[in-house]
């Protein structure tokens, strides 16, 4: 990566890009900009808008400061920075979508995701189909005329299918569509959906570039030919986030390379051991050899996060339960991408094409930053009380 002429390393990057501390007095972080009303010198200015900031829900100095270090990260034209995840989804599938548009989401999709195309999307007029995650370049027999979005995630949520994102892009291209990517799980740091094609990437900056559990924000970044479009539909619906929470993402991506990588070292570590415990069938992780999209994911991505599931062997969801009551270190909760772990059981009933086919039944886990012999110990619990209520 190069910043002011030199090459620097991802860590550099993300330690020094966003704000400059020179603009404020030297001091290393920026000031948290808590705003509403922006004052203009005079009328004419008013009236022409003429000046940098003109509203707090159109941008402020802090929000600079966190979409300009995802800019470096992602390669866009500009990043917004919305109250959520969720709303990061949400918010450029409306400024893009209109009634009569038709909308191409994975099935390996994260509900929400799901949940929002099926109900409001749908009533507002857009036609939703959801594809096979290994669809590739078979995408096109699906691109009608009036397709205007092809929505992917990859690897997508709880069964961590990898997308043939180029082949994709490419087919969706020629049609005039254009390509959205959740990319919360790899993070701008493992891939980067602008470099492979796509034109908008997403993430749930709740997760690992806040990485505390303590803060939920969104960040969407577009090219530079989605980029307006995004940003009118950013300032027009008024789905701004606050400051305090900026600021807080902005300081957890400091650490996020440093972070990231030990997530990365230990959820490997532990997906290697749990594929040979007795009691688990099949472990669903990316950089696994075993999984059935490694070359994909060799190809394309540069890492892999925290977060991946196991199959349980039989037993059903007596067993499940009896997995999850058992954990002592393991937290059971959903929002993932924090310092401490995670197991959550997975449903996949609301799947109608990625279904699978599975032994038993799943759970994901997310590695936090513990000692990875403690977590070892503590599904060495949670297999052992499986195996006694099957
Ligand atoms: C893949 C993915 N995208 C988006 C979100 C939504 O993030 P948030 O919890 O900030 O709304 C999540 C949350 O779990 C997620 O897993």
């Amino acid at each position: 990566m190069a910043k002011d002429g030199i090459q620097i390393g991802t860590n550099t990057l993300l330690a020094h890009s966003g704000n400059n501390p020179r603009d404020y007095f030297g001091f290393v972080n920026p000031p948290v900009v808590h705003a509403s009303t922006v004052l203009y010198p005079d009328a004419a200015s008013m009236a022409g808008r003429s000046q940098k900031y003109t509203y707090g829900t159109r941008g402020t100095p802090t929000m600079d400061a966190l979409t300009l270090a995802v800019d470096a990260l992602e390669g866009s034209a500009g990043t917004i920075a919305v109250p959520s995840g969720l709303a990061a989804v949400t918010v450029p599938l409306l400024a893009f979508l209109a009634a009569g548009d038709h909308l191409l989401i994975v099935d390996s999709v994260y509900h929400p995701t799901r949940q929002f195309a099926d109900t409001m999307l749908k009533r507002l007029g857009v036609e939703v189909e959801y594809y096979d995650p290994r669809i590739g370049a078979g995408i096109s027999s699906l691109i009608r005329p009036n397709t205007r979005v092809v929505f992917t995630e990859s690897p997508g949520s709880n069964t961590y299918e990898v997308q043939d994102i180029p082949a994709i892009a490419k087919a969706a291209h020629e049609a005039g569509a254009i390509v959205m990517m959740d990319n919360t799980w790899a993070t701008p740091l493992y891939f980067k959906p602008l470099d492979h094609g796509v034109d908008i990437s997403i993430h749930a900056a709740t997760k690992y570039p806040a990485g505390h559990s303590d803060v939920l924000l969104g960040t969407v970044s577009a090219n530079e030919t989605h980029w307006k479009q995004l940003f009118d539909g950013f300032c027009t619906l008024g789905c701004c986030s606050g400051p305090d929470d900026i600021y807080q993402v902005l300081r957890g991506l400091r650490t996020m390379g440093v972070r990231l990588e030990h997530h990365r070292k230990s959820a490997l570590d532990i997906a290697r051991w749990l594929e040979e415990q007795a009691g688990v069938a099949q472990v669903l992780h990316p950089a696994l050899e075993s999984h059935p999209d490694h070359a994909l994911w060799k190809r394309d991505f540069c890492g892999s996060s925290g977060v991946f599931s196991i199959v349980l062997d039989g037993g059903g969801q007596k067993a499940q339960h009896a997995f999850l009551d058992a954990l002592k270190i393991f937290g059971l909760g959903y929002s993932w991408g924090g310092y401490e772990s995670l197991a959550v059981p997975v449903h996949l009933g609301d799947r109608t094409l990625a279904k699978g086919s599975y032994a038993g039944s799943l759970i994901r886990l997310q590695i936090g930053l513990e000692d990875v012999e403690d977590l070892k110990a503590d599904i060495a619990r949670g297999l052992a009380a499986a195996a006694a209520a099957g």
